[in-house]
Formats: structure tokens, sequence, C-alpha cells
């Protein structure tokens, strides 16, 4: 399924497919068709993955399977309702994020996805290669719900960073990034804090993430108006929302990726630049016409 050299994938695909040998279907389809480009960065994050993961490879990858069969009654609710199950973030809280061994495993799965899902993938490409990349030297960092702590170890690691924190509402999620920051050797100390982006201090950045947390909140608007206090004049954000997404801890519903930009403009952000990444195995159009999962990723700065 993956030609030669490319052998962190061929190692992840591997321990992988041991725990979830269903999944190979699936996971040919992902690989079919893709570039050498394509998968030169899978095998680059594959290692990422690899190095997070340490000697627990294994369970990363059966807490990915487990994440898959865990989410199929939000896509069947979501396709018989034509919404999301939850909308209250209480709701989530008692749920999920305050559930510390099924948010541990959470966020393990939602690792294993940035390899297995093309469209988080080539999310965390162009965060890596185009966000990332364009920060001024002696950028001051912050991500907001860092989860497994990836695209967190991706920023810090810019020789162009000055320093940076991560804040979460989630215990686990603070432990499973500071787990990756430790084990990925970071050349920054990076203060880890448990937030909720509702209620932020009054601090400046000039350089935020925020990926696959507006979709988990009940006022999204007020959340990236928040976000646009925290953001120095000049600075750059990294937004990444999907729409028509269900998962069970999320509450708002983006009927399309505009819907992400629209709001990302009505809280006084510029836009930059943005990046439609439709899923596995769909053209956009498609992705479109069938109500599938759109990551929605916008660059904006504050002017
Ligand atoms: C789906 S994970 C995203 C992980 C990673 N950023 C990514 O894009 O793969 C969502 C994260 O947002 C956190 N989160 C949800 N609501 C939040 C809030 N109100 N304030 C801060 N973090 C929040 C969750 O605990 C979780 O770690």
């Amino acid at each position: 399924m993956i030609p030669d050299g490319y052998a962190n994938l061929s190692t992840l695909l591997e321990h992988q497919l041991a725990v979830y040998p269903e999944h190979r279907r699936y996971l040919e389809k992902r690989f079919k068709d893709a570039s050498p480009e394509h998968l030169r960065l899978t095998d680059e994050l594959a290692g990422n993955v690899l190095r997070i993961a340490g000697d627990e490879v294994r369970t990363i990858c059966a807490d990915y399977k487990w994440m898959v069969n865990w989410t199929l009654n939000e896509e069947l609710y979501f396709r018989r309702n034509g919404c999301y199950r939850l909308s209250k973030f209480a709701d989530a809280y008692a749920e999920v994020y305050s559930n510390i061994p099924l948010m541990t495993q959470y966020v393990n799965g939602i690792l294993a996805s940035q390899i297995w899902w093309r469209n988080h993938t080539e999310v965390l490409g162009y965060f890596r290669d185009t966000f990332v990349a364009g920060n001024p030297k002696g950028f001051r960092h912050l991500e907001v719900g860092p989860g497994h702590g990836l695209f967190l170890q991706l920023a810090s690691a810019s020789p162009n960073c000055a320093s940076a924190e991560g804040w979460d509402v989630s215990p686990a999620s603070i432990a499973a990034t500071r787990e990756a920051l430790t084990r990925m050797g970071n050349r920054h100390k990076i203060d880890l804090v448990e937030m909720d982006i509702t209620k932020p201090p009054a601090r400046q950045f000039d350089s935020i993430t925020f990926s696959e947390v507006l979709e988990h909140l009940e006022e999204p608007l007020a959340a990236l108006k928040s976000l646009h206090g925290l953001l120095a004049p000049g600075g750059r954000i990294f937004v990444n929302a999907p729409a028509n997404s269900p998962m069970p801890d999320h509450l708002y519903l983006f009927r399309s990726p505009e819907e992400v930009v629209d709001m990302m403009k009505e809280a006084g952000f510029d836009i930059v630049d943005t990046l439609f990444a439709p899923p596995t195995g769909a053209s956009l159009e498609q992705a479109r016409k069938q109500l599938l999962s759109v990551s929605a990723v916008v660059i904006g700065t504050r002017p």
C-alpha cells in the first residue's frame, strides 16, 4: 500500500493494521492516489507521531480504532436529525473533558488521525509549511486546545519561536501535551495551563493556533473575539474548524467552510489565506453535496 522509501509511515501502518485489520480497505483508499509530495509529508509527520508515541505506539493505534467506533453513533444522529447531539458545553464537559481515561483515549485517537485522515494530514502540513514557516523572528506563540500536542510541538520547534504556551480546558489534554513535548525534546520551557478560552486572561501573543476547538463551543463568535484581543496588532492566527463533522463533543454546527471564514471576519480579523480540505476519498464538491466533513482553515491577522 505504501511504496518503498517511507519508513516512518510503513512502521506506523504496520502497528495500525495489527490492532485494526478491518481498516485495511479504508487505508488502501487513503493512500491509493497519494502523490510523492503527500507521501513525503505524511512520512515526516508519521515520524513525529512515532516519537510522541514512544513505546505506546500500539496503544495510540488501538485508541484510534476505539475513537472511530465511539463516534459512529454521532454520525448516525447527524444523518437522522441534521444537527449535532449536544449543544451545551456543560454536557460536553461532563461526558468528555472531565473524564480523564476517556479523554486520554480520545486525544491519542486524534493524534493517529493526523496520519490516517487525509484532511488532517493536509491541514497539519499547511500549518507547518505555511503558517509556522511564515511567522517572524521572535514570535510569542499560544495554542488554545492543544489536545495531543503535535501542533504545539511543531510551532515551538521553529527557530523563530521565542516562547510558547498551551491552554486547554481538559486535564488529560494538558497531560498528553506535556508528555508529547517531553518526548520530542523541546527547546523551550512551555507553560501548559488548564484554561477555558471563554474566560481568557489579558495577554498578548504574535501567533495563535486554534485548531478543532471552535466547533466545541456554545458561542464560537465570542471566543474568536476574545482571541482577537489576545493577538498583538500585526499578529497571525491559525483557525481550523470542520464543517458537518459530528463528534461527541461538537456543539456548534458549521454547515459550510465559508461560515468559518465569515465568523472570523465578524470577529474583526483580516483574512490572509484559506484552505478547505475534504476528507479521504472525496472531492470538495462531493463533500459539500453529501455533507461530509470538510476542514476549514483560515489564517487571519489583527490589523
Ligand atoms: C479535538 S481536540 C483538538 C486537538 C488539536 N488542536 C487538533 O487540532 O488536533 C479539542 C481540544 O480543545 C479543548 N477544548 C475544548 N473546549 C475548550 C475550551 N472552552 N477552552 C479550552 N480548550 C478547550 C479540548 O479539551 C481538546 O483538547
